[in-house]
């Protein structure tokens, strides 16, 4: 039996923190020996708000280096830079013909990025068109390839339900052309919450850097940052709903040591905030440090390689099912 194809993609911006780590890549270093995997970075969607093009071309290899130092196997998987498969952006604007702008304007992180909540009615006229139509191109990243499953933190739900709503559109009016993808979410990882602010998701482009531990962050700022990071009230280690700084805490202890919540609960009874940060804040490092160590030792030129031989993987695949719509559709092929 052909093994099933996994997709996802990480943009290269912001600094990639342990979020992203836990909430994605954890899971694909996993997925990889199951699954047909393919891993992209995904500078077309990292364009969608204003980039310096050096730090640009900089961050594009380094969330590629990212994957590998994760454990993501080059000759397990297939790594690629999206604007290297210009199929991509060809399928996005075939797509765009059947999306309603309604469904776009519904998204969260739309809404989000384009401040539409601050009421100004203003706001939407400044708005980069790329923010609004940013879920088509993830749609076309995803259909062209088969994919069956896409490994992604909770923030992505949205657009993997507006991948299988136009995945279905199309076969309907087309006949059957794309597989609908589902969305693979692990429970605790998904949602790895802000260190300065429980209530809302660890983020790339957050204002704060006590928002995030990035995977490039130095023992002392680990430090700093853990004994820095927001508490509940009360003084026990417990793991709670209505403890959401710490069960925060706990899960990414739990996460990152493999040891479950219950086993880190029993083993602060009697202990406090402070003896609990301290050790949380070691289980980071000792993570970290080995995983720093494996990204020093890439080297550019080669990781530039797998990238063009990823594309070059790829590419067919990517031409064989946009001629399949294209001839679908009408277009003479
Ligand atoms: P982004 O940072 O939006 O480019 O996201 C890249 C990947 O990391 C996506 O699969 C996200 O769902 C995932 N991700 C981002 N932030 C978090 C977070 N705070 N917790 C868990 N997963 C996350
Ligand atoms: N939009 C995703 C994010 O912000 C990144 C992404 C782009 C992606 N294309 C994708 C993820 C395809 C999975 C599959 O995290």
């Amino acid at each position: 039996m052909q093994k099933k194809i996994i997709f996802s993609g990480i943009a290269p911006s912001g600094n990639i923190h342990i979020g992203n780590y836990l909430g994605a890549i954890k899971n694909w270093v996993n997925l990889q020996n199951e699954y047909n995997s393919i891993f992209c970075v995904v500078d077309m969607h990292a364009i969608t708000m204003p980039r310096d093009p050096k730090e640009l071309r900089k961050k594009t290899l380094e969330v590629a280096k990212i994957y590998i130092a994760s454990g993501i196997d080059p000759e397990k998987s297939t790594l690629f830079i999206q604007s290297h498969v210009p199929e991509h952006a060809e399928l996005m604007w075939i797509l765009n013909t059947i999306t309603k702008t309604g469904e776009l304007s519904r998204m969260t992180q739309f809404k989000d990025k384009a401040e539409l909540s601050t009421g100004d009615s203003k706001a939407l006229e400044n708005v980069p068109l790329g923010i609004f139509n940013y879920p088509i191109l993830m749609v076309a990243d995803i259909l062209l390839y088969d994919t069956n499953l896409v490994p992604v933190g909770e923030d992505q739900l949205q657009h993997i339900e507006i991948t299988k709503t136009l995945a279905k559109r199309f076969n309907n009016r087309f006949g059957d052309t794309f597989v609908v993808p589902e969305v693979h979410i692990t429970k605790e990882g998904m949602r790895i919450m802000g260190l300065d602010d429980p209530t809302k998701k660890m983020s790339k482009s957050a204002k704060s850097e006590y928002n995030y531990i990035a995977l490039n962050d130095s023992e002392e700022i680990v430090r700093k940052k853990i004994k820095k990071a927001v508490t509940d009230s009360g003084s026990e280690i417990v793991y709670r709903d209505d403890k959401p700084a710490l069960k925060n805490l706990i899960n990414i202890y739990s996460l990152l040591s493999e040891t479950p919540a219950k086993e880190i609960e029993n083993k602060y009874v009697g202990k406090g905030y402070a003896d609990f940060k301290n050790d949380l804040a070691e289980v980071i490092i000792n993570f970290l440090k080995p995983f720093q160590e494996r990204l020093a030792k890439l080297d550019d030129k080669k990781v530039l390689e797998i990238l063009a031989e990823g594309a070059e993987k790829v590419q067919p695949l990517a031409k064989k099912k946009l001629d399949e719509v294209k001839r679908k559709i009408g277009f003479i092929v």
